[in-house]
C-alpha cells in the first residue's frame, strides 16, 4: 500500500522510500520522515512538538512545516505567500481533510479566516521511486487574492546542518558543469530569471553529508518539471534543519488569483537512494524514459547540415549533403536554420514560416523526396517563439512581441521574443506550423530558442502584469502540446542554444534535447557527464562535427555514440579514410544503440574530477549485454594506465569484454581493476557480454 492515511498521519511509500509526516499537538502540517523505506509503517518517527524557551524562540522556529507560509515568527522561507483584498499579508492554514484521489494522496488546508484553500498533492511513483509533490491554491471567496510566491513543495530533510548541495551549472557553450559545495547556514539559490530553464543553472538537487560517490552514499535528490523561471531555495536553519524549496521562481512574479480560480503548480520529483550519485541518475532516468512522448523508441542516427552550410541553404546543397550523408548509414536527414521566407542571414525572417520563394521555388517537397528516396527520413528546425523585426510577421504585429511601452526592445541576435502568453501567438505559430507539417512528410522537428528574456512586458494585458513568466510557459505547452496531438508521429528535440531547455516540463513534449551549442569533442565529455546526472542517454543528442578538427574521427565518434549520435561536420570536407571511419562507427552504433539509449548508465570516472581520463559504461536492463567508452585527452606522460572496475553485472554471470582474454565472473570484473592504456586524445569501446 504505498499511500498509509489517517487523519493525522500520512506515509507515502515507494518500492524502497517513505516519505512521512502529520499533525502535531499544535495541529501543525509536520514533517517527519524522507529516506529509506522501513519495515512497519509505525516505524516513523512521530511528529516534533518543539517547545518555546524564549521570547526570542518560538516553536515556529523549530517546526518542519510541510507548505509553510509566513504567519507566526518563523523567519525561514515560506512555500507560500499571498496578499488578500483588504491587504493583510499572511495567510494562516489550518489542515481540514484529505482525500487519496488517481493514486495521489491530497491533503486539504484551509486559511483560518479568508476564502482561501491549499491543496497539497503527493503521488508515489511507486515502481520508479520519486514522490511527485505539487499544491493547488484556491480561492472561493468574491475577491481576489494576489499570490506573491508559490514553490511547489518544501522537501525535508534528517536533521544536520552537514549536507553538501550538488548542483548543475554552466553558461552558454559550457553547461550541466556538476558542483559540489558544502551547503552553508542560511539560503543558498539557484535558478533562472531568464524565461528558460537556463545554460547557467539547472532545476535538480541532490544533497548528501559530503561522503557520497557515484557508488555508495545517502542522496536525496529531486527535479522540476518547469521550462520558465524557476528556483530552488536550499535553506539550513539555526537549528540545523535543513530543507530545499522548488518551484516556479517568486522573483518578479506575481499572479492575481480571481474569485472560484486555482492555481497549479508545477510537479516537483523528489528521490532519495543509499547508492550514490549513479542510482540518483539511474532512477531519473529510468522515469523520465518512461514520460518521453515516444518512450523507449530508439532514435535515428542523423545528419545535420547547419555547421556545413549556415544560412546557405538551397535543394541542390542539401541534396548533396544529404547523398553523402546517406552513404555513411544515416537514417534522418535534417535542414536547419535558413530555409524558411527572407532567411539569409540571422537578422531576417524568424516568424515567416513558410518556405523561402527564392531558395525553395517549388517547396520543400523536392528535397524531402529526394531524401525519402535516398531512404532518409527528413527533419527540419524552427524557432516558434522568435521575431525578427525584419519579418511579414513584425511588420503586421509588432504589438505581439514581449516589451514595455517607452523602453528600449532589447534585441539579441536581431530578433524579439514572441509572447507565448498571448492566444493570437499562439493561434498564429499553431496553424503555420500545422500547416508545415500537414503539407510535408517531415518526422523530426528542432524547436529552438535562441535568446533571453528582456523588458518583460505585455501592455495589452488587463489583469497582474508579471503573470507573463508563467502564463508564457503555459502557452508555449498549448503550442507544442497542440502540434503534438495533430502530428503524434513527429520526433521533436528542445534546443535553446544547446542546453537551456533541458527539463521535466519540455520531455513531455520532446522526445530529445540538444546538448550544447558547444560540439568539441574533449568540452562534451564534461557537459555530457552533467547532463547524465539527470536525463538519460537517448534524450541527449550528440553531434560529430568540425569543431576540434585535429581530434581523431574516432575520439569524436566515441564521444557522441554515447548519447543520441547525430553527425554535423561538414562532410564534402571529410576525405575517404574519415569518412569510411564514420561509416563504421555508425554501423558499430546501430548494434549498440539500444543498450545506450535504454540501458542503465554508469559514469565510471569522472572527468569533470579532473585527471584527464572519462569512462562510462551502459548494461542492458538485463545485464545480458554492455558496453564500454573510454577516453583519454590530454596529460603529460609517464602516468598509470586507467584502471577501471565495472559496473551493473550479475556477479554469478560469466562476461566476456573486449580486449582482454576469456571470460570471468560479473563479480569479479566488479570487484577487480582493468587496465586500460590509452595515449593522449585516445578512446575505445568495448563490448561487453554475458557468456554463461
Ligand atoms: C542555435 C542552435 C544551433 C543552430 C542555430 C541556428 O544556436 O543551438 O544548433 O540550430 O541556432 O541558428
Amino acid at each position: 500500500m504505498p499511500i498509509h492515511a489517517t487523519n493525522t498521519s500520512w506515509v507515502i511509500e515507494t518500492a524502497n522510500t517513505a516519505y512521512a509526516f502529520g499533525l502535531n499537538e499544535a495541529g501543525c502540517l509536520v514533517h517527519r520522515y524522507w529516506g529509506a523505506r522501513l519495515p512497519s509503517v509505525n516505524d516513523y518517527p512521530p511528529p516534533a512538538n518543539p517547545a518555546a524557551w524564549s521570547s526570542f524562540n518560538r516553536p515556529a522556529q523549530l517546526t518542519r512545516e510541510e507548505y509553510p507560509t509566513n504567519n507566526d515568527q518563523k523567519f525561514i522561507e515560506p512555500a507560500l505567500t499571498v496578499v488578500f483584498a483588504d491587504g493583510v499579508r499572511v495567510a494562516e492554514l489550518q489542515y481540514t481533510n484529505y482525500a487519496i484521489q488517481n493514486d495521489a494522496l491530497h491533503i486539504e488546508l484551509q486559511d483560518t479566516y479568508y476564502p482561501l484553500r491549499v491543496t497539497l498533492v503527493y503521488r508515489p511513483l511507486v515502481g520508479y521511486d520519486l514522490i511527485e509533490r505539487s499544491a493547488i491554491i484556491q480561492n472561493t471567496g468574491q475577491e481576489s487574492i494576489a499570490i506573491e510566491r508559490v514553490f511547489s513543495a518544501q522537501w525535508h530533510l534528517p536533521y544536520g546542518d552537514d549536507y553538501r548541495f550538488n548542483h548543475l551549472t554552466g553558461r552558454w557553450l559550457d553547461e550541466f558543469h556538476i558542483r559540489r559545495e558544502k551547503l552553508a547556514r542560511g539560503v543558498t539559490v539557484t535558478e533562472s530569471r531568464r524565461l528558460h530553464t537556463s545554460h547557467n543553472h539547472n532545476p535538480y538537487f541532490a544533497l548528501d553529508r559530503g561522503s557520497a560517490d557515484e557508488d555508495q552514499g545517502e542522496v536525496w535528490f529531486g527535479t522540476l518539471a518547469w521550462s520558465g523561471n524557476w528556483k530552488i531555495a536550499a535553506e539550513v536553519t539555526d537549528w540545523a534543519s535543513t530543507r530545499i524549496n522548488i518551484g516556479v521562481n517568486d522573483w518578479d512574479f506575481g499572479w492575481e488569483l480571481k474569485p472560484d480560480t486555482r492555481f497549479t503548480t508545477p510537479i516537483s520529483f523528489g528521490g532519495y537512494t543509499a547508492q550514490g550519485f549513479g542510482a540518483a541518475s539511474r532512477t531519473l532516468h529510468t522515469y523520465i524514459r518512461s514520460i518521453l512522448p515516444h518512450g523507449d523508441t530508439l532514435h535515428k542516427v542523423l545528419y545535420n547540415s547547419w555547421e556545413a552550410t549556415f544560412f546557405n541553404v538551397d535543394v541542390e546543397s542539401q541534396k548533396r549533403y544529404a547523398e553523402i550523408a546517406r552513404d555513411l548509414g544515416v537514417e534522418l536527414f535534417v535542414v536547419d536554420d535558413g530555409w524558411f521566407q527572407g532567411r539569409d542571414l540571422d537578422n531576417a525572417g524568424l516568424g515567416d514560416w513558410w518556405p523561402d520563394a527564392k531558395k525553395f521555388p517549388d517547396g520543400l517537397k523536392p528535397l524531402i523526396e529526394h531524401v525519402n528516396g535516398l531512404g532518409m527520413d527528413f527533419g527540419i528546425w524552427v524557432e516558434p517563439e522568435m521575431v525578427n523585426p525584419d519579418s511579414d510577421l513584425y511588420r503586421a504585429h509588432p504589438d505581439w512581441v514581449i516589451h514595455f511601452p517607452n523602453r528600449t526592445r532589447t534585441e539579441n541576435r536581431s530578433q524579439l521574443i514572441l509572447n507565448m502568453a498571448r492566444q493570437d501567438v499562439q493561434d498564429y505559430l499553431i496553424e503555420h506550423l500545422d500547416k508545415l507539417l500537414t503539407e510535408n512528410n517531415i518526422t523530426f522537428i528542432k524547436w529552438d530558442m535562441n535568446r533571453t528574456v528582456s523588458e518583460p512586458g505585455w501592455p495589452a494585458y488587463e489583469g497582474e502584469q508579471r503573470e507573463i513568466w508563467v502564463r508564457y510557459v503555459e502557452g508555449l505547452y498549448n503550442v507544442w502540446g497542440t502540434l503534438r496531438q495533430r502530428h503524434p508521429n513527429v520526433i521533436w528535440q528542445s534546443c535553446s542554444g544547446g542546453g537551456a531547455r533541458a527539463d521535466m516540463g519540455i520531455l513531455r513534449y520532446a522526445d530529445q534535447i540538444w546538448t550544447s551549442d558547444n560540439t568539441g569533442g574533449t568540452a562534451r565529455l564534461a557537459i555530457q557527464e552533467g547532463f547524465s546526472q539527470v536525463f538519460p542517454a537517448n534524450t541527449m543528442e550528440a553531434w560529430v562535427t568540425d569543431t576540434e578538427p585535429n581530434l581523431p574521427v574516432t575520439f569524436r565518434m566515441h564521444v557522441s555514440m554515447c548519447g543520441s549520435l547525430g553527425i554535423g561536420a561538414n562532410l564534402t570536407h571529410w576525405n575517404a579514410d574519415e569518412r569510411a571511419e564514420a561509416a563504421k562507427w555508425i554501423a558499430v552504433y546501430k548494434e549498440i544503440r539500444p543498450i545506450v539509449q535504454l540501458g542503465n548508465q554508469y559514469r565510471l570516472q569522472s572527468v569533470q574530477a579532473g585527471g584527464g581520463f572519462s569512462a562510462v559504461q551502459y548494461m542492458s536492463k538485463d545485464r545480458g549485454e554492455g558496453v564500454l567508452f573510454a577516453f583519454r585527452t590530454h596529460i603529460p606522460d609517464p602516468i598509470n594506465p586507467l584502471s577501471l572496475r565495472l559496473r551493473g553485472l550479475d556477479p554469478l554471470s560469466q562476461y566476456t569484454v573486449e580486449g582482454f582474454e576469456g571470460s570471468r565472473s560479473g563479480a569479479a570484473w566488479m570487484q577487480t581493476d582493468s587496465l586500460f592504456t590509452l595515449k593522449n586524445f585516445e578512446s575505445t569501446v568495448r563490448r561487453i557480454r554475458q557468456v554463461g
